[in-house]
């Protein structure tokens, strides 16, 4: 039977809400019509009473089979929005969260008081924290991985979107050549025996950008460390909820001198900020 967009929207927000919160498959809904079908709200608006093409229910049953697993809608559609840009996602990169605009909202406020030249983006991924610098300041930026995977998919976006960064491949501080001013990271954090508990859509994504041992501190420790070694003059790092004061004392014990943690919109400590 024929069906229009307006009621594939409700079928497709019921057929959502089976696994999401009202809420949220209303939202998801939403973003499966603007990103997926390019069908956007005012179009909807406009033209909700045309008919589906049996091309377009196919495409979205499919999608849904695999929305449905559990599967992420942005590894579905490959692409993540992060501070208004399209950032290409493969399963190699982790999904971009918005939460993470705070870090780089930090990095830009500390690196911009400090008057730096020099920073990097270590633990890259999709690359949205280096590209968004290197767009939005003067800076030289430097982004580093451990999967190349990961790096290949970040320099398609900085290549895309405009952004002069420098690449390189390896483990945490080592491959990035001095000087060092600024460091910016969303290392992994999650502590591996939290496994268990974290939503289906997280084990879509790379465990070497979700997990550290340690409780999930062993990178962001690693990383406060060798950044003091190098001579770095500041670190800022996304970090759990309920990791700032136990890396507080890490960072003071590492040799920085001004140590303080930020608050997401849900009060959680989110941002770590060490100061020479
Ligand atoms: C939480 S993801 C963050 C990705 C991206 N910066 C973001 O905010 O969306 C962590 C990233 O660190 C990388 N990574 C993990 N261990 C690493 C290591 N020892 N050295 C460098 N990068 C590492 C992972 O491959 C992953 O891309």
């Amino acid at each position: 039977m024929p069906i229009t967009f307006s009621e594939l929207r409700l079928d497709l927000a019921s057929a959502l809400a089976h696994f999401l919160e009202p809420e949220e498959a209303s939202a998801e809904s939403l973003r499966w019509f603007e990103d997926g079908l390019d069908w956007n709200r005012a179009k909807l608006a406009s033209r909700g009473d045309e008919t589906v093409t049996a091309v377009m229910r196919r495409q979205v049953g499919q999608w849904l089979r695999r929305r449905r697993v559990g599967e992420p809608w942005a590894y579905i559609i490959g692409f993540e929005r992060f501070r208004g840009h399209r950032f290409e996602v493969t399963k190699e990169t982790l999904i971009p969260r918005p939460e993470t605009e705070m870090v780089l909202d930090a990095a830009l406020e500390i690196g911009h008081r400090l008057g730096v030249n020099q920073v990097c983006d270590v633990g890259t991924g999709s690359g949205i924290l280096g590209i968004c610098m290197a767009l939005e300041t003067p800076w030289e930026v430097t982004a580093s991985d451990i999967s190349q995977s990961a790096l290949n998919v970040a320099k398609v976006n900085a290549e895309k979107l405009g952004a002069k960064i420098k690449f390189v491949h390896g483990d945490l501080l080592l491959p990035i050549p001095d000087p060092m001013e600024l460091l910016v990271s969303n290392p992994p954090y999650v502590d591996p025996a939290d496994a268990s508990t974290l939503q289906r859509e997280l084990s879509f994504e790379p465990t070497q950008a979700l997990f550290a041992e340690d409780k999930g501190l062993a990178l962001s420790t690693e990383i406060l460390k060798q950044a003091q070694t190098r001579g770095a003059r500041a670190v800022v790092l996304e970090i759990g909820a309920g990791q700032g004061p136990e890396l507080i004392e890490r960072a003071h014990s590492s040799g920085w001198k001004q140590v303080a943690t930020r608050q997401d919109w849900a009060g959680l400590d989110r941002i770590l900020i060490a100061l020479e």
